[in-house]
């Protein structure tokens, strides 16, 4: 039995210091586990001067990556940079050495992913990536373990913790979107650019790892519908509480009868007592229903130093546990072998069916709402609810919410486009869709 596994940690800021701290701290406890030494052997980065809150052991500090790359010792590279380069080619080289790579870089996975695990799969080595979904959340391991024996149809998420906190503090507080981007960036809870999580393109990464893996498909970060938070307004959210709903940046994959996906990420209306409604502030979870477990979730923290840390050491100590015993690849990276994953099924966004919530701005005159309910009628489109509260000043617009039965999307785009140039429409109309989980949920 190999009796050490070296590990060497490329990026040496939060999560590389997280990843740093356990495997130093917490060795005596790796090793009951693995039954072999995990040694932090080297970590790389460009600054290697910096206080990270810990102590380092002498020697294993280096800006050289070909000192990592060289090292016939060194077993598992451990990517933290992020990114798309140059983490690519560091994955890559080293898989063509035949090292083992861990990766917490969901960006790169989403959008090169199947260039990086075919390679592995030749090279015979393993890619694991539990921390780029979810954080701590074991959610990964959970799809290609713990339910493995399932068919899974659906994999619902609230898979970014810096949108699902604006949207709390939204709607707990009635805050407009921009103020709480603000205080968000002030507190170091929102990047300085917060394009990717507000407008949901980090979930969209996680959503394609993750669909990929549940449905045994090859989903990239182009077939996901995605549409952020950053148009809903107080008046949405207080319009949704009233009428029964929370809404959240939802992830939604489901897979359909017929082998065909949906996958797509925009803010959903969803009931107030389901249990993904709970999830609030920086919390991620991460909702699964397979066809003999029925309905699962699990919840914590989706980012954060230690957390992501937890995550990645998960990874390394299965690893490690395969090497010292001789059986490399014993669970596939993508749950199945690599050559067996098929192409993607996309069900187009325009055909997906679902209940619709519309707030239309609109001059306050004789007329309007018929004609809105003509142009939706045309569509097909069944109106459930109407609300509109108070009476405008002249010169100003009134709101009118109104809420449909099921209807298609792409007849839904069509209407909206028809009522949008009409001259009684004072703003774009604001959509949001509903889901009441009952169809997301049937296995
Ligand atoms: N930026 C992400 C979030 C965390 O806000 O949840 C890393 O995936």
């Amino acid at each position: 039995m190999k009796d050490v596994v070296n590990v060497g940690i490329v990026g040496f800021g939060t999560v590389g210091s997280g990843t740093a701290r356990i495997l130093l701290e917490q060795k005596s406890l790796l090793r009951k586990r693995t039954s072999t030494s995990v040694n932090l052997k080297w970590i790389c980065d460009k600054d290697i001067t910096s206080d990270r809150g810990f102590q380092v052991p002498e020697g294993i500090l280096t800006t050289d990556i070909d000192q990592l790359m060289d090292d016939p010792e060194l077993d598992i590279l451990v990517e933290l940079i992020g990114g798309i380069e140059p983490a690519k080619t560091f994955i890559l080289q080293a898989i063509e050495k035949g090292k083992h790579v861990v990766t917490a870089n969901k960006a790169l996975l989403a959008t090169h992913g199947f260039e990086i695990f075919e390679a592995a799969s030749k090279k015979g080595v393993e890619v694991g990536f539990e921390a780029s979904v979810g954080g701590g959340i074991p959610c990964i391991k959970a799809l290609k373990e713990g339910l493995v024996a399932n068919n899974v149809s659906t994999v619902l998420g609230i898979m970014n913790g810096t949108a699902n906190y604006i949207l709390t503090r939204m709607t707990m507080e009635g805050l407009a979107f921009d103020h709480v981007l603000k205080q968000a960036q002030e507190l170091g809870y929102a990047e300085a650019d917060p394009t990717y999580d507000v407008e949901g393109i980090d979930t969209a990464h996680k959503l394609a790892i993750m669909s990929t893996l549940a449905f045994g498909q090859r989903i990239g970060l182009d077939d996901i519908y995605t549409e952020g938070i950053s148009k809903i307004t107080p008046l949405d959210i207080s319009f949704a509480t009233e009428l029964g709903y929370s809404i959240k940046l939802l992830a939604i994959g489901k897979k359909n009868s017929h082998e065909s996906v949906d996958v797509r990420i925009h803010p959903t209306m969803i009931p107030k007592d389901h249990l993904l409604s709970q999830v609030n502030g920086a919390f991620n979870a991460v909702y699964f229903v397979g066809d003999s477990v029925g309905k699962v979730m699990l919840y914590g923290m989706g980012a954060g130093q230690m957390p992501t840390g937890s995550a990645i050491v998960a990874d390394i100590v299965d690893i490690a546990r395969d090497i010292t015993r001789g059986c490399t690849g014993r669970v596939p990276a993508l749950s199945q072998p690599f050559d067996s994953i098929g192409p993607p099924r996309i069900k187009p966004v325009e055909s997906i069916c679902c209940k619709y919530y519309f707030r239309f701005t609109v001059m306050d005159k004789p007329g309007v709402l018929s004609r809105i309910s003509g142009i939706l009628g045309e569509e097909e489109i069944s109106i459930n609810s109407v609300v509109q509260k108070g009476r405008a000043s002249k010169a100003s617009s009134v709101p009118i919410v109104m809420l449909t039965h099921e209807a298609q999307e792409g007849r839904v785009k069509k209407a909206l486009k028809e009522i949008d140039s009409q001259d009684f429409i004072l703003d774009e109309t604001m959509i949001i869709r509903i889901e009441d989980m009952k169809a997301l949920e049937e296995s």
